[in-house]
C-alpha cells in the first residue's frame, strides 16, 4: 500500500443516497482515490448506471449499485448483507440519503410528512450505524459520516421538521461519536449549505432567486456536488484519524463559527 496523503486502498465503503447529486460526487472521488463501493439509492437502474460510471472510469470494478429505501429497515439489512458479500467488510459509512416531504408551517405538517422525515432523515441512520458498526469493531476501526444541513443551525419557518432531522443528526452523530470511539470508529457530519442538486432545484431553478442567494453568500456562489468531493475523501481516509463527534460546514460561509 502506497503511503501517499488520502490513499483509500483498501477501503470499503457503502454509501446511501449516491446515484446522483452529492453522493454520487463523493462516490465517484472516494473510488478514484481506490476505495471499493456499494452504491444504493431507491432506484436500482440509476444506482447501476452509477457504478457503472465509475467502473468505466477507474478501469476496474470498484463499484456495485444496489437499490434501498433507506427508511427500511429490512432493505437496509438486505444493503449491509449485500455489502459484505461483495465487499468483505465495511470501513466507512456514507449516509448521505436525505428527504424533505414538506414545504411549511409546522403548525400544517400533516403526521404522514412529518414521520417520512423523521424516519429517514435520523432514524435510518441510527438503524444502519448499528447494522454496520459491528463489521467496523471486527476490523479495527471505521469512519461514519452523515449528510446533515447547515438548516441544523436555525429555526425556518418553512422548513421547520426538516431542519429539526438534520439538528437530530448532530445529536446521533456525538452520541455514536462518544459510544463508537473506543471502538476507533470515528462518527462525522458534514452540514451542506444551498447546493445546486435536484433536492433544492426549487431554491435556485430560477436565474434571478439564485443569483439573489449567491449575492448574500460571502463566496458569491451556491455549491456543486462536486464541492463534496474532498470532505468524503478526507473523512474516509486516515488523514482524519483524530476526528470525531464533529460537524463540518460547507457552505460557501453562509452560516459562519460563532
Ligand atoms: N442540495 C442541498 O442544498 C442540500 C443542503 C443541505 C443538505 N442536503 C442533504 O444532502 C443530502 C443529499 O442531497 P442532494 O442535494 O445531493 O440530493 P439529490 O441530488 O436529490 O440526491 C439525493 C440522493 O438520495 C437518494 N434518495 C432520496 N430518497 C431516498 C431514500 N428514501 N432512500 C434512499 N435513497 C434516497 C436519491 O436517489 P433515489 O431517488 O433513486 O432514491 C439520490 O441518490 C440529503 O441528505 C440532503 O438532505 C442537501
Amino acid at each position: 500500500m502506497s503511503n501517499q496523503l488520502f490513499n483509500l486502498e483498501g477501503k470499503n465503503i457503502l454509501l446511501t443516497g449516491a446515484s446522483k447529486g452529492m453522493g454520487l460526487s463523493m462516490a465517484k472521488a472516494l473510488a478514484n482515490n481506490g476505495a471499493n463501493l456499494v452504491i444504493s439509492s431507491r432506484k436500482i437502474d440509476q444506482c447501476i448506471k452509477a457504478a457503472d460510471e465509475i467502473n468505466e472510469s477507474t478501469g476496474i470494478q470498484k463499484a456495485y449499485g444496489f437499490a434501498c429505501n433507506a427508511s427500511s429497515k429490512n432493505e437496509l439489512k438486505d444493503l449491509v448483507n449485500f455489502s459484505l458479500e461483495k465487499l468483505g467488510s465495511i470501513n466507512t459509512l456514507v449516509c448521505n440519503a436525505g428527504v424533505n416531504s414538506f414545504f411549511g408551517s409546522m403548525s400544517e405538517i400533516d403526521d404522514d410528512s412529518y414521520d417520512k422525515t423523521m424516519d429517514t432523515n435520523v432514524k435510518s441512520n441510527h438503524w444502519l450505524i448499528n447494522m454496520v458498526a459491528p463489521s467496523m469493531k471486527e476490523s479495527g476501526g471505521g469512519s461514519i459520516m452523515i449528510t446533515s444541513s447547515i438548516a441544523a443551525f436555525n429555526a425556518s419557518e418553512t422548513l421547520g421538521t426538516y431542519s429539526i432531522s438534520k439538528l437530530a443528526v448532530l445529536g446521533l452523530v456525538r452520541n455514536y461519536a462518544a459510544e463508537l470511539g473506543p471502538f476507533n470508529i470515528r462518527v462525522n457530519a458534514i452540514c451542506p449549505g444551498l447546493v445546486k442538486t435536484d433536492f433544492s432545484k426549487l431554491l435556485w431553478e430560477n436565474p434571478d432567486a439564485e443569483k439573489a442567494t449567491s449575492q448574500r453568500m460571502p463566496l458569491r456562489r451556491l455549491g456543486e456536488a462536486d464541492d463534496f468531493m474532498g470532505v468524503a475523501v478526507f473523512l474516509a481516509s486516515n488523514e482524519s484519524s483524530f476526528m470525531t463527534g464533529q460537524a463540518l460546514t460547507i457552505c460557501g460561509g453562509a452560516s459562519m463559527w460563532s
